[in-house]
């Protein structure tokens, strides 16, 4: 099976990562991915305590393998970061903002730190801080993302990061993407809008037929999100969200000064919609990978599709590509002055 020695460090068997899609992920998606060879993440954001605990719990019924146990340092709990400290996963993982002293207190429990990074600058801070493994998560990606395409973004971190592994994350959602991924110097994928089209998501089947039906250019950034939800204060990194275009979006966007007005009211349609699971009819957070997603699958046949797609990718001679190979034939004769 295709390894690369972030396997060794994470203990799993191929580097595919299950991102965190909070509160979208279930024990049976991440232990599906662990048992598949990958790395599942359980996610808190946006959960009560009983709630992560109980996920915790249920995810070590379901599998013996590593896992990662994610927080977003906007809003992150502290009861639940001492929950998780307490859990010892192999990882826990940090996103969309600066790790500073939590690196530390994750070590000193035993516990490895990967942490999303959106830009080149952000990563050599990570790298300060003495993380693990760096995320680098271009502008492509579903949910809070910030301004540089992963193509651009990943080289530049990798060349940041020096010794410390780099995940790729943002427009990765098959076999190409990851050998395209470990092309650039990554070691592995953090893949999150093909997971939540996986059968074993939490989002709603409605949410998932949007994706399968969408095509790239419906998941749009939401630069409007801090008109209508405070922006949260601390070392944040400058992110939006990206979701699915759905006509509640397309109206708060086409009417951005009503959606401030009316702020409070925006927000608890937002969050009615979380609660009731119909979160897909405001704003269903995915990524440009959409426009690739034909069909809901068990996540265990995504990393297994995806391994054995970037085993073919890496693999194939130069030959066997009916375009490629023409136009490298020419090339190489001008070169030759025929
Ligand atoms: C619905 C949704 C929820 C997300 N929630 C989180 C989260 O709680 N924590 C986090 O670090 N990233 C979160 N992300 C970002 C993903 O972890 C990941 O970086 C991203 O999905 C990768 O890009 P892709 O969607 O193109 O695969 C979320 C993404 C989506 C689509």
């Amino acid at each position: 099976m295709l390894r690369t020695p972030l396997c060794e460090l994470l203990g799993i068997e191929t580097p595919v990562i299950q991102a965190a899609i909070a509160p979208f992920t279930s024990p049976e998606l991440v232990a599906a991915v662990c048992n598949a060879g990958g790395l599942g993440s359980v996610t808190t954001a946006m959960q009560p305590l009983e709630a992560i605990q109980q996920q915790i719990e249920r995810t070590r019924g379901l599998t013996d393998r590593p896992f990662a146990i994610n927080f977003t340092l906007a809003t992150m709990d502290h009861e639940a970061f001492e929950l998780a400290l307490a859990a010892r996963p192999a990882v826990i993982s940090l996103a969309l903002g600066d790790p500073g002293e939590l690196v530390e207190r994750i070590h000193d429990a035993g516990i490895l730190v990967m942490h999303q990074v959106h830009t080149a600058r952000q990563a050599r801070e990570a790298v300060a801080r003495g993380v693990d493994v760096i995320i680098a998560q271009g502008t492509e990606a579903g949910g809070f993302t910030g301004s540089v395409s992963a193509m651009a973004l990943i080289p530049q971190v990798v060349d940041a990061a020096g010794t410390v592994p780099v995940v790729a994350a943002g427009g990765i959602a098959d076999g190409r993407g990851l050998a395209a991924a470990l092309v650039l110097g990554a070691q592995g994928v953090n893949i999150g809008t093909r997971c939540l089209a996986a059968a074993e998501a939490a989002c709603s089947e409605s949410w998932k037929a949007a994706l399968v039906a969408a095509e790239s250019e419906d998941a749009v950034k939401v630069q409007e999100w801090y008109d209508v939800f405070p922006r949260p204060t601390g070392a944040l990194y400058d992110t939006c969200p990206r979701s699915l275009r759905t006509p509640f979006l397309d109206h708060w966007q086409r009417h951005p000064d009503a959606a401030r007005r009316e702020a409070d009211r925006v927000q608890n349609e937002i969050l009615g919609g979380l609660r009731r699971g119909t979160m897909h009819e405001f704003i269903p957070f995915s990524g440009q990978t959409a426009g690739m997603i034909h069909e809901v699958l068990p996540a265990a046949e995504i990393v297994r599709r995806l391994v054995a797609e970037a085993e073919r990718a890496l693999t194939r001679p130069v030959a066997a590509w009916p375009t490629g190979s023409d136009v490298l034939c020419r090339s190489e004769s001008q070169a030759q002055g025929r």
